[in-house]
């Protein structure tokens, strides 16, 4: 087993490995999973995939990892920081839940909140923000549990379903992070801590 590489109370998350691709082309097309997504806009296949990952895993401004459930241990989608801008100190987040059997368990905002401790405790980010499609109300919601905020509209951002969607963008900054972060080290206190010699 891969070591993980932080911990939620029902996910950890651990570098994502080639094995992990097949599982993402399998989800990447599945219609229910990419309704509202970028994604799912061409067929996913494993080549193409293995090309990304090869390129993303050397990039210093991409960073993606496998999530996995604790208690069946299975990868159940994947989550990152994008597109780091090392001037500016932003980053994007973004999270993906290909296996809709753990959608609506707390483990979106979980992801959320993880990438929050890390892009701010590790990457000594600014600002983390993200774009989402205003009609993805679950995930709007997760991000707003995790703290996020709304900062503004793209109007007819997404072309999906016959229809144009606006796209909303959230933004968390580092100093709305200070004061609830303890809450958020969960298990990666010690960690935090260890590898901040
Ligand atoms: C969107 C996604 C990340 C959310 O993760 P999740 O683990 O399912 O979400 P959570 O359980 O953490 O939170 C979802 C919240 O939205 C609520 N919700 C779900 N569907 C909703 C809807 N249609 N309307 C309003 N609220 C809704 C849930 O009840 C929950 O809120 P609550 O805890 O207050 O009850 C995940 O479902 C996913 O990856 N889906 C497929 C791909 C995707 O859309 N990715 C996001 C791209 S921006």
């Amino acid at each position: 087993m891969i070591a993980p590489f932080l911990q939620g109370q029902h996910v950890y998350l651990r570098s994502l490995e080639r094995a992990d691709l097949q599982l993402m082309a399998e989800w990447l097309n599945d219609a229910d999973v990419t309704r509202l997504l970028f994604m799912g806009l061409f067929p996913a296949n494993l080549e193409s995939l293995t090309a990304q990952w090869e390129r993303d895993r050397g990039s210093p401004e991409e960073t993606t990892f496998a999530v996995c459930d604790k208690t069946s241990n299975q990868f159940v989608g994947t989550t990152g920081i994008y597109r780091i801008q090392w001037v500016m100190r932003t980053g994007e987040f973004r999270v993906f839940l290909g296996d809709k059997r753990v959608w609506n368990r707390g483990i979106g905002t979980e992801c959320a909140k993880l990438m929050v401790v890390y892009g701010f405790e590790k990457l000594n980010l600014n600002k983390i923000w993200l774009g989402v499609n205003a009609d993805n109300a679950g995930a709007v919601r997760a991000y707003q549990k995790a703290g996020f905020v709304h900062e503004g509209v793209l109007r007819q951002e997404q072309y999906r379903n016959f229809r144009y969607y606006d796209a909303i963008r959230m933004s968390m900054l580092r100093s709305e992070y200070e004061p609830i972060r303890e809450g958020y080290l969960y298990g990666n206190k010690k960690y935090m801590k260890a590898s901040a010699k």
